[in-house]
């Protein structure tokens, strides 16, 4: 549990906003692709980093809706890049990988921040239940198409969530990924929020075997009121019984956005990779999201799940 507040050893923390964890930072020159541009942390996350200088490629479900938060925000359309991005069509996510590659910018990140919470009913694509598929196969399949577009130094932040408490005692469920078993929709987005940070931890891996310089790292951004809750039927009551507890102090949509706009861009992170984030400082996740070999198992369930897909 996060104490709202107090800074951690970064001198940032709960309180720290995605202006405050970039001030002083140039990114003229560097580019950044930011999946959900157009809703919640990710808007905040385009809105701060064009402020602070960087090109934004901007991925959403289309490119209008991209497109339009980019006049929302007032940036120019030189200053981003607006790509289509449906993260549960895996032709989609194939087709945004080209558009970027043939964009011809390196990426000095990937914010994969794109995600869907707690569907009331099970929903799937490809036969694998749709949380898991947007939230991680989807990301999956665009960050390995990307990485080659990574500079030497580049970082991948996934999103995760405090959430990833919610997934199965096992960790993921290989044998239930269609979630036909016994579906529970906390359960199976906090399965997908597991599998964010086992693969971060994958891919910092194999960037260390690489001698890369490249990182990977997850975070939990906190607890926002975003358009995320707009498949719960009583969203507004859940954060109201979170108020009246005491047990959780939301963010605002700044602080929301700080730990990845921090991840993603703080000169002091540039050899940290694998790790897990909150309140814009390294937090210990589950046992299972440091888990090794889960995470070499999920690799290659996903790699399979992709190339049919
Ligand atoms: N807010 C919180 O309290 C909280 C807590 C923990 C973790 N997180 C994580 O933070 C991330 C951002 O969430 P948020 O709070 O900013 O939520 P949000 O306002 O709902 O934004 C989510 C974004 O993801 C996009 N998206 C959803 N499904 C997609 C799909 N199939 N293909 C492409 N894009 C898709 C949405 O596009 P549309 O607008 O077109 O649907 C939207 O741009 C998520 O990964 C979430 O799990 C949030």
């Amino acid at each position: 549990m996060s104490n709202d507040h107090a800074t951690g050893p970064s001198g940032f923390g709960f309180h720290s906003t995605a202006e405050d964890v970039t001030r002083g930072l140039n990114l003229d020159g560097q580019t950044w692709l930011v999946t959900g541009c157009n809703s919640g942390l990710g808007l905040e996350t385009t809105r701060v980093l064009h402020a602070r200088g960087a090109h934004v490629i901007g991925a959403a479900r289309t490119v209008a809706k991209a497109a339009t938060a980019f006049d929302g925000l007032g940036i120019a359309r030189a200053d981003a890049t607006a790509v289509a991005c449906e993260l549960s069509d895996l032709d989609s996510v194939r087709a945004a990988v080209v558009a970027v590659s043939e964009q011809g910018r390196a990426l000095d990140g990937i914010i994969a921040n794109a995600g869907i919470m707690a569907l009331p009913e099970l929903r799937q694509r490809d036969g694998v239940e749709l949380q898991f598929f947007t939230n991680h196969v989807g990301h999956f399949a665009l960050v390995t198409g990307l990485i080659p577009r990574l500079t030497s130094a580049g970082r991948v932040v996934m999103l995760s969530s405090g959430a990833h408490r919610m997934a199965h005692a096992d960790g993921i469920e290989f044998d239930n990924l269609s979630g036909e078993r016994d579906y529970d929709a906390w359960r199976m987005y906090g399965n997908s929020k597991l599998a964010n940070i086992l693969f971060a931890r994958s891919l910092a891996r194999q960037f260390a075997q690489e001698g890369s310089q490249r990182t990977a790292n997850a975070v939990h951004p906190g607890v926002i009121i975003t358009n995320l809750a707009r498949n719960m039927e009583d969203a507004e009551g859940m954060y109201e019984r979170m108020r009246r507890s005491g047990r959780v102090t939301l963010k605002t949509v700044g602080e929301g956005a700080a730990t990845q706009c921090w991840a993603a861009t703080s000169p002091a992170l540039a050899a940290v990779s694998g790790e897990y984030m909150q309140d814009c400082n390294v937090h210990p996740p589950t046992a299972n999201a440091l888990d090794d070999a889960l995470a070499d198992r999920l690799w290659t369930v996903t790699e399979a799940l992709v190339a049919a897909g």
